[in-house]
Protein backbone atom coordinates (compact mmCIF):
# COMPACT_ATOMS: atom_id res chain seq x y z
CA UNK A 1 0.00 0.00 0.00
CA UNK A 2 1.76 3.17 -0.95
CA UNK A 3 1.36 6.30 1.37
CA UNK A 4 3.56 9.90 1.24
CA UNK A 5 7.10 10.28 0.08
CA UNK A 6 10.24 10.97 1.87
CA UNK A 7 9.28 14.19 3.96
CA UNK A 8 11.78 17.07 3.92
CA UNK A 9 12.34 18.64 7.33
CA UNK A 10 14.44 21.96 7.81
CA UNK A 11 16.31 22.17 11.24
CA UNK A 12 18.91 23.72 13.52
CA UNK A 13 21.83 22.31 15.11
CA UNK A 14 23.55 25.00 17.43
CA UNK A 15 23.80 27.70 14.90
CA UNK A 16 23.67 25.66 11.35
CA UNK A 17 20.61 25.09 9.84
CA UNK A 18 20.19 21.87 7.57
CA UNK A 19 17.81 19.90 5.74
CA UNK A 20 17.29 16.47 6.59
CA UNK A 21 15.10 13.73 4.44
CA UNK A 22 13.45 11.35 6.69
CA UNK A 23 13.61 8.01 5.57
CA UNK A 24 9.60 7.65 4.74
CA UNK A 25 9.04 4.35 2.72
CA UNK A 26 6.22 4.92 0.47
CA UNK A 27 4.94 1.31 1.06
CA UNK A 28 3.08 0.66 4.39
CA UNK A 29 3.64 -2.64 5.42
CA UNK A 30 1.65 -4.84 7.37
CA UNK A 31 3.88 -4.34 10.82
CA UNK A 32 4.15 -7.65 12.15
CA UNK A 33 5.22 -11.10 11.09
CA UNK A 34 2.62 -14.32 10.72
CA UNK A 35 4.00 -16.73 13.71
CA UNK A 36 0.83 -19.17 13.34
CA UNK A 37 -1.44 -19.59 10.29
CA UNK A 38 -4.82 -20.73 9.73
CA UNK A 39 -5.78 -22.48 6.55
CA UNK A 40 -7.97 -20.71 4.27
CA UNK A 41 -10.66 -23.34 2.30
CA UNK A 42 -10.85 -22.45 -1.21
CA UNK A 43 -13.81 -23.15 -2.96
CA UNK A 44 -15.36 -23.17 -6.21
CA UNK A 45 -17.99 -21.09 -8.07
CA UNK A 46 -20.79 -24.07 -7.87
CA UNK A 47 -19.87 -25.26 -4.54
CA UNK A 48 -20.31 -21.53 -3.22
CA UNK A 49 -23.43 -21.28 -5.29
CA UNK A 50 -24.60 -24.54 -3.38
CA UNK A 51 -24.17 -23.78 0.03
CA UNK A 52 -25.45 -19.56 -0.27
CA UNK A 53 -29.08 -21.37 -1.46
CA UNK A 54 -28.61 -24.19 1.03
CA UNK A 55 -27.71 -21.20 3.96
CA UNK A 56 -31.23 -19.48 2.35
CA UNK A 57 -28.79 -16.96 0.97
CA UNK A 58 -28.80 -15.71 4.61
CA UNK A 59 -24.84 -14.96 4.82
CA UNK A 60 -25.32 -15.50 8.37
CA UNK A 61 -26.50 -19.30 8.29
CA UNK A 62 -23.05 -20.09 6.40
CA UNK A 63 -20.61 -22.29 8.13
CA UNK A 64 -17.51 -19.99 8.34
CA UNK A 65 -15.23 -22.42 7.37
CA UNK A 66 -17.27 -22.37 3.61
CA UNK A 67 -15.98 -18.65 3.36
CA UNK A 68 -12.56 -17.54 1.78
CA UNK A 69 -12.27 -13.90 3.35
CA UNK A 70 -14.49 -13.11 5.97
CA UNK A 71 -15.41 -9.33 6.54
CA UNK A 72 -18.79 -9.82 8.33
CA UNK A 73 -17.02 -7.73 11.80
CA UNK A 74 -14.13 -6.37 12.90
CA UNK A 75 -15.31 -7.49 16.16
CA UNK A 76 -14.00 -10.19 18.52
CA UNK A 77 -12.45 -11.78 14.84
CA UNK A 78 -8.51 -9.82 15.28
CA UNK A 79 -5.05 -11.74 15.47
CA UNK A 80 -3.59 -12.02 19.02
CA UNK A 81 0.08 -11.16 19.25
CA UNK A 82 2.64 -13.26 20.69
CA UNK A 83 2.82 -11.48 23.71
CA UNK A 84 -1.18 -11.98 24.14
CA UNK A 85 -0.70 -15.28 23.88
CA UNK A 86 2.17 -15.02 26.38
CA UNK A 87 -0.28 -13.06 28.61
CA UNK A 88 -2.78 -15.94 28.34
CA UNK A 89 -0.82 -18.01 30.27
CA UNK A 90 -0.86 -15.32 33.17
CA UNK A 91 -3.93 -15.67 33.50
CA UNK A 92 -5.41 -16.50 37.18
CA UNK A 93 -8.33 -17.60 37.38
CA UNK A 94 -9.73 -16.99 41.65
CA UNK A 95 -13.41 -15.98 41.48
CA UNK A 96 -12.30 -12.90 43.75
CA UNK A 97 -9.19 -10.41 43.84
CA UNK A 98 -7.71 -12.33 40.44
CA UNK A 99 -4.27 -10.60 39.68
CA UNK A 100 -5.19 -10.98 36.05
CA UNK A 101 -8.14 -8.16 37.19
CA UNK A 102 -5.51 -5.81 38.72
CA UNK A 103 -3.52 -5.87 35.37
CA UNK A 104 -6.62 -5.45 32.88
CA UNK A 105 -7.78 -2.15 35.64
CA UNK A 106 -4.40 -0.66 35.47
CA UNK A 107 -4.07 -1.18 31.47
CA UNK A 108 -7.95 0.30 31.33
CA UNK A 109 -6.58 3.41 33.92
CA UNK A 110 -2.92 3.91 31.41
CA UNK A 111 -5.65 5.46 28.87
CA UNK A 112 -9.19 5.73 30.67
CA UNK A 113 -8.50 7.15 33.92
CA UNK A 114 -12.07 6.36 35.39
CA UNK A 115 -12.86 5.72 39.09
CA UNK A 116 -14.45 2.38 38.65
CA UNK A 117 -13.84 -0.03 35.97
CA UNK A 118 -16.17 -2.71 35.47
CA UNK A 119 -15.34 -5.78 33.18
CA UNK A 120 -17.97 -7.49 31.01
CA UNK A 121 -17.75 -10.05 29.02
CA UNK A 122 -18.85 -7.70 25.78
CA UNK A 123 -19.99 -4.37 24.96
CA UNK A 124 -23.47 -5.06 24.90
CA UNK A 125 -23.96 -6.16 28.88
CA UNK A 126 -21.94 -2.83 29.76
CA UNK A 127 -24.50 -0.76 27.72
CA UNK A 128 -27.18 -3.55 29.15
CA UNK A 129 -26.33 -2.55 32.67
CA UNK A 130 -25.74 1.26 32.40
CA UNK A 131 -28.99 1.22 30.25
CA UNK A 132 -31.15 -0.78 33.12
CA UNK A 133 -29.87 2.12 35.66
CA UNK A 134 -30.61 5.56 33.61
CA UNK A 135 -33.14 3.88 31.09
CA UNK A 136 -36.96 3.42 31.85
CA UNK A 137 -40.11 4.66 29.90
CA UNK A 138 -40.03 8.66 29.03
CA UNK A 139 -36.45 8.69 29.44
CA UNK A 140 -34.58 10.04 26.15
CA UNK A 141 -31.16 9.17 25.49
CA UNK A 142 -29.01 11.03 22.72
CA UNK A 143 -25.88 10.18 21.03
CA UNK A 144 -24.32 11.14 17.69
CA UNK A 145 -25.27 7.50 16.18
CA UNK A 146 -26.47 4.71 18.64
CA UNK A 147 -24.58 1.41 17.27
CA UNK A 148 -27.86 -0.83 17.25
CA UNK A 149 -27.21 -2.99 20.49
CA UNK A 150 -26.97 0.64 22.12
CA UNK A 151 -30.19 1.56 20.70
CA UNK A 152 -31.63 -2.02 21.29
CA UNK A 153 -30.51 -2.42 25.34
CA UNK A 154 -32.14 1.66 25.75
CA UNK A 155 -35.58 0.76 24.16
CA UNK A 156 -35.51 -2.58 26.03
CA UNK A 157 -35.96 -0.13 28.86
CA UNK A 158 -38.81 2.11 27.66
CA UNK A 159 -36.60 4.64 27.03
CA UNK A 160 -35.92 6.40 23.69
CA UNK A 161 -32.70 6.39 22.03
CA UNK A 162 -32.10 9.82 19.14
CA UNK A 163 -29.28 9.99 16.66
CA UNK A 164 -28.14 13.57 16.36
CA UNK A 165 -25.08 13.17 14.41
CA UNK A 166 -24.03 16.17 11.90
CA UNK A 167 -26.19 16.92 8.65
CA UNK A 168 -22.47 16.07 6.84
CA UNK A 169 -22.49 12.93 8.31
CA UNK A 170 -25.81 11.97 7.17
CA UNK A 171 -24.48 12.85 3.30
CA UNK A 172 -22.62 9.49 1.85
CA UNK A 173 -20.23 10.84 -0.96
CA UNK A 174 -19.49 14.18 1.03
CA UNK A 175 -15.91 14.14 2.01
CA UNK A 176 -15.71 16.02 5.62
CA UNK A 177 -13.29 14.94 8.35
CA UNK A 178 -15.11 14.47 11.01
CA UNK A 179 -18.48 13.19 9.92
CA UNK A 180 -19.07 11.57 13.49
CA UNK A 181 -19.26 14.45 15.22
CA UNK A 182 -22.45 15.31 17.34
CA UNK A 183 -24.97 18.16 15.96
CA UNK A 184 -24.15 20.59 19.46
CA UNK A 185 -27.07 22.60 18.21
CA UNK A 186 -29.69 19.60 18.28
CA UNK A 187 -28.05 18.56 21.17
CA UNK A 188 -28.48 21.56 22.83
CA UNK A 189 -32.20 21.98 21.56
CA UNK A 190 -32.72 18.52 23.19
CA UNK A 191 -31.25 19.47 26.35
CA UNK A 192 -33.61 22.65 26.66
CA UNK A 193 -36.64 20.97 25.75
CA UNK A 194 -36.41 17.77 27.47
CA UNK A 195 -33.65 17.81 29.44
CA UNK A 196 -35.27 16.46 33.00
CA UNK A 197 -36.03 13.54 30.68
CA UNK A 198 -32.11 13.23 29.65
CA UNK A 199 -30.05 10.86 31.92
CA UNK A 200 -26.75 10.39 29.92
CA UNK A 201 -25.59 12.14 27.05
CA UNK A 202 -23.69 9.41 24.76
CA UNK A 203 -21.16 9.49 21.58
CA UNK A 204 -19.49 6.65 19.52
CA UNK A 205 -16.16 7.02 18.62
CA UNK A 206 -15.98 6.06 16.13
CA UNK A 207 -19.18 6.13 14.72
CA UNK A 208 -19.87 2.65 13.60
CA UNK A 209 -23.14 2.76 11.87
CA UNK A 210 -21.94 6.12 10.25
CA UNK A 211 -19.41 4.59 8.34
CA UNK A 212 -16.79 4.56 11.44
CA UNK A 213 -16.34 8.29 10.92
CA UNK A 214 -14.44 9.45 13.43
CA UNK A 215 -15.36 12.23 16.13
CA UNK A 216 -12.89 15.38 16.50
CA UNK A 217 -11.29 16.10 19.90
CA UNK A 218 -13.21 19.38 19.99
CA UNK A 219 -16.24 17.79 19.46
CA UNK A 220 -16.06 15.96 22.27
CA UNK A 221 -15.06 18.49 24.75
CA UNK A 222 -17.64 21.05 23.27
CA UNK A 223 -20.52 18.02 24.12
CA UNK A 224 -18.72 17.11 27.23
CA UNK A 225 -19.35 20.79 27.90
CA UNK A 226 -22.90 21.08 26.60
CA UNK A 227 -24.17 18.03 28.74
CA UNK A 228 -22.54 19.33 31.84
CA UNK A 229 -24.21 22.52 31.31
CA UNK A 230 -27.64 20.71 31.65
CA UNK A 231 -26.00 18.62 34.92
CA UNK A 232 -25.87 15.24 32.67
CA UNK A 233 -23.03 12.87 32.21
CA UNK A 234 -21.19 12.06 28.79
CA UNK A 235 -20.61 8.68 28.55
CA UNK A 236 -18.38 7.56 25.77
CA UNK A 237 -18.92 4.28 23.31
CA UNK A 238 -15.09 3.42 23.17
CA UNK A 239 -15.17 0.72 20.90
CA UNK A 240 -13.23 2.08 18.08
CA UNK A 241 -11.46 4.78 20.36
CA UNK A 242 -7.36 3.83 18.90
CA UNK A 243 -8.64 4.05 15.41
CA UNK A 244 -10.59 7.90 16.39
CA UNK A 245 -7.25 9.13 18.23
CA UNK A 246 -5.30 8.62 15.08
CA UNK A 247 -7.74 10.06 13.39
CA UNK A 248 -7.44 12.98 15.37
CA UNK A 249 -3.75 12.83 15.03
CA UNK A 250 -3.90 13.05 11.51
CA UNK A 251 -7.13 15.24 10.77
CA UNK A 252 -7.33 17.94 13.58
CA UNK A 253 -5.63 21.04 13.90
CA UNK A 254 -2.55 21.40 16.43
CA UNK A 255 -2.74 17.35 16.83
CA UNK A 256 -0.18 16.39 14.27
CA UNK A 257 3.08 15.93 16.79
CA UNK A 258 1.20 14.94 19.61
CA UNK A 259 1.48 11.23 20.81
CA UNK A 260 -2.11 8.85 20.06
CA UNK A 261 -1.50 7.53 24.02
CA UNK A 262 -1.74 11.62 24.87
CA UNK A 263 -4.68 11.89 22.44
CA UNK A 264 -6.46 9.14 23.93
CA UNK A 265 -6.18 10.57 27.53
CA UNK A 266 -7.93 13.63 26.27
CA UNK A 267 -10.53 12.00 24.50
CA UNK A 268 -11.55 10.52 27.81
CA UNK A 269 -10.70 13.57 30.34
CA UNK A 270 -13.69 15.78 30.05
CA UNK A 271 -16.35 12.45 30.19
CA UNK A 272 -18.04 10.79 33.05
CA UNK A 273 -17.48 7.08 31.76
CA UNK A 274 -17.56 4.73 28.96
CA UNK A 275 -19.10 1.22 27.61
CA UNK A 276 -16.45 -1.08 25.84
CA UNK A 277 -16.40 -3.84 23.59
CA UNK A 278 -12.68 -4.83 24.14
CA UNK A 279 -13.64 -7.27 20.96
CA UNK A 280 -12.39 -4.22 18.50
CA UNK A 281 -9.47 -1.62 20.13
CA UNK A 282 -8.41 -3.97 22.80
CA UNK A 283 -7.10 -6.91 20.10
CA UNK A 284 -9.19 -9.73 22.35
CA UNK A 285 -11.63 -12.05 21.22
CA UNK A 286 -14.08 -12.12 23.88
CA UNK A 287 -14.60 -8.81 26.67
CA UNK A 288 -15.41 -5.59 27.78
CA UNK A 289 -15.65 -2.67 30.50
CA UNK A 290 -18.28 -0.31 32.03
CA UNK A 291 -15.84 2.12 33.70
CA UNK A 292 -17.07 5.52 35.51
CA UNK A 293 -16.45 8.35 38.36
CA UNK A 294 -20.05 8.59 39.95
CA UNK A 295 -19.86 6.38 42.92
CA UNK A 296 -23.16 5.91 43.78
CA UNK A 297 -23.81 4.78 40.35
CA UNK A 298 -20.79 2.42 39.99
CA UNK A 299 -22.45 0.56 43.40
CA UNK A 300 -25.51 0.20 41.05
CA UNK A 301 -24.27 -1.21 38.55
CA UNK A 302 -21.52 -3.47 40.57
CA UNK A 303 -24.71 -4.83 42.09
CA UNK A 304 -26.40 -5.69 38.33
CA UNK A 305 -22.71 -7.28 37.26
CA UNK A 306 -23.09 -9.58 40.22
CA UNK A 307 -26.55 -11.13 39.33
CA UNK A 308 -25.98 -10.71 35.54
CA UNK A 309 -22.16 -11.34 34.42
CA UNK A 310 -20.37 -12.44 37.79
CA UNK A 311 -18.06 -11.32 40.65
CA UNK A 312 -16.33 -8.07 40.49
CA UNK A 313 -13.40 -8.86 39.61
CA UNK A 314 -13.84 -10.86 36.75
CA UNK A 315 -17.26 -10.17 35.56
CA UNK A 316 -18.43 -12.76 32.88
CA UNK A 317 -14.42 -13.43 31.60
CA UNK A 318 -12.19 -15.84 32.56
CA UNK A 319 -8.62 -14.53 33.85
CA UNK A 320 -6.62 -14.94 30.79
CA UNK A 321 -9.05 -12.67 28.91
CA UNK A 322 -8.61 -9.64 31.28
CA UNK A 323 -4.55 -10.30 30.70
CA UNK A 324 -5.27 -10.68 26.43
CA UNK A 325 -6.71 -7.24 26.97
CA UNK A 326 -4.40 -5.78 29.17
CA UNK A 327 -1.81 -6.39 26.49
CA UNK A 328 -4.01 -6.12 23.62
CA UNK A 329 -4.76 -2.10 25.02
CA UNK A 330 -0.89 -1.52 24.74
CA UNK A 331 -0.64 -3.19 21.26
CA UNK A 332 -3.68 -1.20 20.37
CA UNK A 333 -1.71 2.23 20.46
CA UNK A 334 1.04 1.28 18.50
CA UNK A 335 1.27 4.31 15.83
CA UNK A 336 2.89 2.20 13.70
CA UNK A 337 -0.31 -0.41 13.91
CA UNK A 338 -2.62 2.52 13.03
CA UNK A 339 -1.23 3.98 10.32
CA UNK A 340 -1.35 0.89 8.62
CA UNK A 341 -4.91 0.00 9.96
CA UNK A 342 -6.27 3.17 8.32
CA UNK A 343 -4.51 2.59 5.54
CA UNK A 344 -5.62 -0.51 4.86
CA UNK A 345 -8.99 0.45 4.74
CA UNK A 346 -8.05 3.62 2.51
CA UNK A 347 -6.51 1.30 0.16
CA UNK A 348 -9.19 -1.04 -1.08
CA UNK A 349 -11.52 2.02 -0.85
CA UNK A 350 -9.40 3.97 -3.40
CA UNK A 351 -9.09 0.70 -4.97
CA UNK A 352 -12.79 0.10 -5.19
CA UNK A 353 -13.06 4.08 -6.29
CA UNK A 354 -11.17 3.36 -9.54
CA UNK A 355 -13.45 0.53 -10.03
CA UNK A 356 -16.35 3.26 -10.07
CA UNK A 357 -17.85 1.60 -6.97
CA UNK A 358 -19.83 3.78 -5.04
CA UNK A 359 -18.29 4.05 -1.43
CA UNK A 360 -19.26 5.95 1.96
CA UNK A 361 -16.39 8.94 1.77
CA UNK A 362 -13.63 9.25 3.22
CA UNK A 363 -13.10 6.04 4.05
CA UNK A 364 -13.33 5.00 8.32
CA UNK A 365 -11.45 3.54 10.63
CA UNK A 366 -12.68 -0.44 10.44
CA UNK A 367 -14.38 -0.98 6.98
CA UNK A 368 -15.19 0.05 4.02
CA UNK A 369 -19.57 1.12 3.32
CA UNK A 370 -20.47 0.24 -0.68
CA UNK A 371 -23.12 1.95 -1.46
CA UNK A 372 -25.19 -0.67 -3.28
CA UNK A 373 -28.32 1.43 -4.36
CA UNK A 374 -26.19 3.60 -6.02
CA UNK A 375 -24.05 0.76 -7.56
CA UNK A 376 -27.30 -1.45 -8.52
CA UNK A 377 -30.01 0.97 -9.12
CA UNK A 378 -32.03 -0.98 -11.34
CA UNK A 379 -33.05 -3.34 -8.27
CA UNK A 380 -35.22 -1.23 -6.23
CA UNK A 381 -34.82 -1.07 -2.31
CA UNK A 382 -37.23 -3.53 -1.65
CA UNK A 383 -35.53 -6.15 -3.23
CA UNK A 384 -32.41 -5.61 -1.30
CA UNK A 385 -30.05 -4.43 -3.51
CA UNK A 386 -27.38 -4.76 -0.64
CA UNK A 387 -28.25 -8.26 -0.17
CA UNK A 388 -27.99 -8.73 -4.09
CA UNK A 389 -24.36 -7.61 -3.58
CA UNK A 390 -23.47 -9.21 -0.66
CA UNK A 391 -24.69 -12.85 -2.14
CA UNK A 392 -22.82 -12.20 -5.57
CA UNK A 393 -19.76 -10.77 -3.17
CA UNK A 394 -19.72 -14.71 -1.89
CA UNK A 395 -20.85 -16.38 -4.85
CA UNK A 396 -18.29 -15.00 -6.77
CA UNK A 397 -15.23 -14.99 -4.52
CA UNK A 398 -16.34 -16.39 -1.18
CA UNK A 399 -16.41 -13.24 0.64
CA UNK A 400 -18.92 -12.60 3.54
CA UNK A 401 -19.75 -9.10 3.91
CA UNK A 402 -22.96 -7.49 5.79
CA UNK A 403 -25.47 -5.70 4.70
CA UNK A 404 -26.30 -2.67 6.59
CA UNK A 405 -29.58 -1.13 4.50
CA UNK A 406 -33.57 -2.02 3.78
CA UNK A 407 -33.16 -5.96 5.04
CA UNK A 408 -31.73 -4.91 8.33
CA UNK A 409 -33.85 -1.38 8.91
CA UNK A 410 -36.44 -1.53 6.71
CA UNK A 411 -39.66 -3.49 8.57
CA UNK A 412 -40.83 -1.02 10.96
CA UNK A 413 -42.62 -1.89 14.05
CA UNK A 414 -46.26 -2.19 12.52
CA UNK A 415 -44.98 -4.58 9.77
CA UNK A 416 -44.96 -2.13 6.99
CA UNK A 417 -42.35 -2.88 4.37
CA UNK A 418 -39.95 0.79 3.70
CA UNK A 419 -36.80 1.69 2.21
CA UNK A 420 -34.13 2.32 4.36
CA UNK A 421 -32.05 5.70 4.29
CA UNK A 422 -28.93 3.85 2.46
CA UNK A 423 -28.06 0.65 1.33
CA UNK A 424 -25.06 -0.33 2.03
CA UNK A 425 -22.91 -3.30 2.28
CA UNK A 426 -20.05 -3.24 5.22
CA UNK A 427 -16.93 -4.71 4.51
CA UNK A 428 -15.31 -5.02 8.29
CA UNK A 429 -11.56 -5.92 8.21
CA UNK A 430 -10.70 -7.95 11.31
CA UNK A 431 -7.23 -6.54 12.75
CA UNK A 432 -4.00 -7.92 11.80
CA UNK A 433 -5.34 -10.67 10.01
CA UNK A 434 -5.76 -10.00 6.28
CA UNK A 435 -2.80 -8.84 4.01
CA UNK A 436 -2.43 -6.77 1.19
CA UNK A 437 -3.06 -9.96 -1.47
CA UNK A 438 -6.53 -10.50 0.41
CA UNK A 439 -7.32 -6.89 -0.33
CA UNK A 440 -6.11 -7.12 -3.62
CA UNK A 441 -8.40 -10.02 -4.12
CA UNK A 442 -11.83 -8.70 -2.66
CA UNK A 443 -10.69 -5.66 -5.20
CA UNK A 444 -10.54 -8.28 -8.14
CA UNK A 445 -13.90 -9.91 -6.76
CA UNK A 446 -15.62 -6.55 -7.47
CA UNK A 447 -14.02 -5.78 -10.49
CA UNK A 448 -15.71 -9.09 -11.72
CA UNK A 449 -19.00 -7.93 -10.68
CA UNK A 450 -19.09 -4.26 -11.71
CA UNK A 451 -18.29 -5.65 -15.32
CA UNK A 452 -21.76 -7.77 -15.36
CA UNK A 453 -23.65 -5.77 -12.21
CA UNK A 454 -26.90 -5.18 -14.56
CA UNK A 455 -27.33 -9.15 -14.44
CA UNK A 456 -27.91 -9.18 -11.02
CA UNK A 457 -31.06 -9.69 -9.42
CA UNK A 458 -32.26 -8.73 -6.08
CA UNK A 459 -34.41 -10.90 -3.90
CA UNK A 460 -37.16 -11.45 -1.46
CA UNK A 461 -37.84 -12.90 1.63
CA UNK A 462 -40.00 -15.56 2.13
CA UNK A 463 -39.52 -16.25 6.05
CA UNK A 464 -38.75 -13.48 8.59
CA UNK A 465 -38.18 -13.73 12.31
CA UNK A 466 -40.31 -11.07 14.30
CA UNK A 467 -37.57 -8.86 15.17
CA UNK A 468 -33.69 -8.49 14.08
CA UNK A 469 -34.66 -10.35 11.04
CA UNK A 470 -31.25 -9.88 9.45
CA UNK A 471 -29.60 -12.57 11.23
CA UNK A 472 -31.82 -14.98 10.35
CA UNK A 473 -33.99 -14.22 7.35
CA UNK A 474 -34.71 -16.56 4.55
CA UNK A 475 -34.39 -15.21 0.84
CA UNK A 476 -35.24 -16.43 -2.76
CA UNK A 477 -33.51 -14.77 -5.98
CA UNK A 478 -36.06 -13.12 -7.99
CA UNK A 479 -35.76 -13.90 -11.39
CA UNK A 480 -37.35 -11.35 -13.15
CA UNK A 481 -37.37 -8.57 -10.63
CA UNK A 482 -41.15 -8.75 -9.89
CA UNK A 483 -42.10 -6.86 -6.75
CA UNK A 484 -41.07 -8.50 -3.66
CA UNK A 485 -43.76 -10.69 -2.00
CA UNK A 486 -44.42 -12.49 -5.88
CA UNK A 487 -43.87 -16.33 -6.20
CA UNK A 488 -40.88 -16.41 -8.76
CA UNK A 489 -37.85 -18.38 -7.23
CA UNK A 490 -35.10 -19.35 -9.16
CA UNK A 491 -31.08 -19.16 -9.99
CA UNK A 492 -29.17 -16.90 -7.47
CA UNK A 493 -27.99 -12.92 -8.52
CA UNK A 494 -25.75 -14.36 -10.84
CA UNK A 495 -28.17 -15.36 -13.33
CA UNK A 496 -28.56 -13.38 -15.98
N1 LIG B 1 -20.92 -0.25 20.25
C1 LIG B 1 -20.44 -0.23 18.99
C2 LIG B 1 -20.10 1.07 18.34
C3 LIG B 1 -20.26 -1.45 18.30
O1 LIG B 1 -19.78 -1.42 17.05
C4 LIG B 1 -20.59 -2.66 18.94
C5 LIG B 1 -20.44 -3.94 18.25
C6 LIG B 1 -21.06 -2.63 20.26
C7 LIG B 1 -21.22 -1.40 20.88
C8 LIG B 1 -21.42 -3.87 21.01
O2 LIG B 1 -20.29 -4.56 21.40
O3 LIG B 1 -20.46 -6.76 20.21
O4 LIG B 1 -19.00 -6.48 22.24
O5 LIG B 1 -21.46 -6.50 22.47
N2 LIG B 1 -20.28 -4.04 17.00
C9 LIG B 1 -20.05 -5.25 16.22
C10 LIG B 1 -20.04 -4.90 14.76
C11 LIG B 1 -20.95 -6.38 16.56
O6 LIG B 1 -20.00 -5.84 13.93
O7 LIG B 1 -20.04 -3.72 14.39
P1 LIG B 1 -20.31 -6.16 21.58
Amino acid sequence: MLAQPALVVVCRRGAVWMVVYVLHMRTIIEPFRIKAVEPIRMTTLAERQTLVAKANYNLFSLHADDVVIDLLTDSGTCAMSSQQWAALMQGDESYAGSPSFYRFEAAVRELMPFRHIIPTHQGRAAEAILFSLLGGPGRVIPSNTHFDTTRGNIEATGADAVDLVIPEGRDPSLEYPFKGNMDLDRLAELLEARGADVPVVMLTITNNAGGGQPVSLANIRATAALAHRYGKPLFIDGCRFAENAYFIKLREPGQHERPVTDIVRDMFADADGMTMSAKKDAFANIGGWLALNDDVLAAAARNRLILTEGFLTYGGLAGRDLDAIAQGLREIVDEDYLRYRLRSNEYIGERLGSLGVPIVKPVGGHAVFVDARALLPHIPPLQYPGQALAVALYETGGIRACEIGTVMFGRKPDGREEPAPMDLVRLALPRRVYTQSHADYVIEVFGDIVARRSSLRGLKIIWQPPQLRHFTAHFAPLVFGGPPGDANGGPGPLAS
